[in-house]
C-alpha cells in the first residue's frame, strides 16, 4: 500500500485531532496540500451501538479523499465489528487504530495508549481490526510506550506488521511524556530500520525546515502534523514547497491568517449553518491569532462572535488600529 494510494514522495499528513479535524478543517488542510487527512478518533463501542454523535464524526465527502477514519477501543471483538461497519458503510481509504491516546477518559477504559501495556491485547486488537476492515487497509498510531522506562514501539511495530497493518505512525513520546520535552526522533529512525512497512514520523514538526529535518534524520516514509496545523493549516503548502524546491516561503502575515480564518469560517457555515458554525469557529479564531501583536485584546471579542460578519468587522478593526 502506498499510504492511502499516495504516490507523492515525502507525503505530509494531517494528524487525527479530537475536536479539531472535522470536515471543514480537513478540507482546508487538504486544499493546502496535506496528502491524507484523518477524522478524529472515534469510539468502536459507539459505532457498534450506532450512537448518532459517533456516526456523525465519521462522515466525509468524496472531495476529502484520501481520508482515514481513526478508531479507538480495547475490545477486539468490538473493534472487528466496528471496522467492518466502517468498511462496508463508509469506505474510507484506510482505517487507523489509535494505540497512543494519553487522555484519561480513553485510557481508563483501557483504550489508546493503555493498550501498549499489554502486547497480547495489542496483537488481538490489531488482528481483529485487520479482519473486520478487509479489504480496506488498516494502519495504527502509537506512542513509544506507556512511560519512558518501558519503550515497546519496536515490539508493537513488529506485532503490527505481523498482524497485517500496512503502515505505522509513531508519535515519538511515551504516554507519560504527554506533550512535554522534545519528541525523540531517534525512535522513529529505529522503528523505520526495524520494520518493512512504511513508518510515519510524528512529533514536534512546527515548520517546513523541521519537516525536512525529520525526513532526513529518520528516513521515515511520511510525516504527520498536529499542533502546527491547528495554528496554521497552510503549513502543508509551505512544507511541500520546501521539500520540492529547498526554498522557504515567507511566514504568513496576520492578514494572511485572517483571510484563512474567514475561509475556514465560510466552510464551517456550510457544514453546520452560520450560527452553529460561527460558535464552533470561536476556538479556532483564538488559535489563528496566537502571536498577533495585541492578541490579548482581540481574543475576548472573537470569543463572542455570532456571524461571519462579526469576525470580518473585528479583523478589519484590528487592521485599522495602530498598535
Ligand atoms: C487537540 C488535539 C487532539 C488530538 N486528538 C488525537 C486523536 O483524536 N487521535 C490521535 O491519534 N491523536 C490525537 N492527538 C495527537 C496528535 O495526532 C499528534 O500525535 C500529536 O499532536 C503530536 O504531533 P505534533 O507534535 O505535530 O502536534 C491530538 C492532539 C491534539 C493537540
Amino acid at each position: 500500500m502506498r499510504l492511502g494510494n499516495l504516490n507523492r514522495s515525502r507525503p505530509v499528513l494531517l494528524a487525527p485531532l479530537a475536536g479539531v479535524s472535522d470536515r471543514p478543517f480537513r478540507l482546508l488542510a487538504g486544499r493546502a496540500g496535506a496528502a491524507l487527512t484523518y477524522t478524529e478518533m472515534v469510539s468502536s463501542e459507539g459505532i457498534i451501538r450506532r450512537q448518532r454523535r459517533t456516526l456523525d464524526l465519521m462522515r466525509f465527502g468524496s472531495d476529502e479523499r484520501p481520508i482515514g477514519i481513526q478508531l479507538f477501543g480495547a475490545n477486539p471483538e468490538v473493534m472487528c465489528r466496528a471496522a467492518r461497519f466502517v468498511a462496508e458503510n463508509l469506505n474510507p481509504d484506510l482505517i487507523d487504530i489509535n494505540l497512543g491516546c494519553p487522555v484519561k477518559k480513553v485510557v481508563r477504559k483501557s483504550g489508546g495508549a493503555a493498550i501498549l501495556k499489554d502486547l497480547a491485547l495489542t496483537a488481538d486488537l490489531l488482528g481483529a481490526a485487520v479482519d473486520g476492515a478487509s479489504p480496506l487497509p488498516v494502519t495504527a498510531k502509537i506512542r513509544t510506550g506507556w512511560d519512558d522506562n518501558s519503550p515497546v514501539y519496536i515490539e508493537v511495530g513488529q506485532i503490527a506488521e505481523k498482524s497485517g497493518v500496512k503502515a505505522l505512525t509513531l508519535h515519538a513520546r511515551s504516554r507519560a511524556g504527554g506533550y512535554g520535552g522534545e519528541a525523540d526522533w531517534s525512535a522513529i529512525k529505529d522503528l523505520k530500520e526495524a520494520l518493512g512497512i512504511p513508518v510515519i514520523g510524528n512529533g514536534d514538526v512546527f515548520s517546513a525546515s523541521d519537516a525536512g529535518r525529520m525526513f532526513a534524520r529518520t528516513g521515515c516514509d511520511a510525516i504527520m502534523i498536529g499542533r502546527a496545523a491547528i495554528r496554521n493549516p497552510l503549513i502543508f503548502g509551505h512544507i511541500n514547497h520546501f521539500l520540492q524546491t529547498g526554498a522557504l516561503l515567507p511566514e504568513p502575515t496576520a492578514r494572511d491568517k485572517m483571510d484563512m480564518a474567514l475561509r475556514h469560517a465560510a466552510l464551517m457555515a456550510e457544514q453546520y449553518g452560520e450560527e452553529r458554525g460561527t460558535v464552533r469557529m470561536r476556538k479556532y479564531l483564538g488559535w489563528y491569532i496566537r502571536g498577533f501583536p495585541g492578541a490579548g485584546k482581540l481574543r475576548p471579542r472573537l470569543l463572542q462572535v455570532d456571524t461571519i460578519d462579526d469576525i470580518r468587522c473585528i479583523f478589519d478593526d484590528y487592521c485599522l488600529t495602530d498598535r
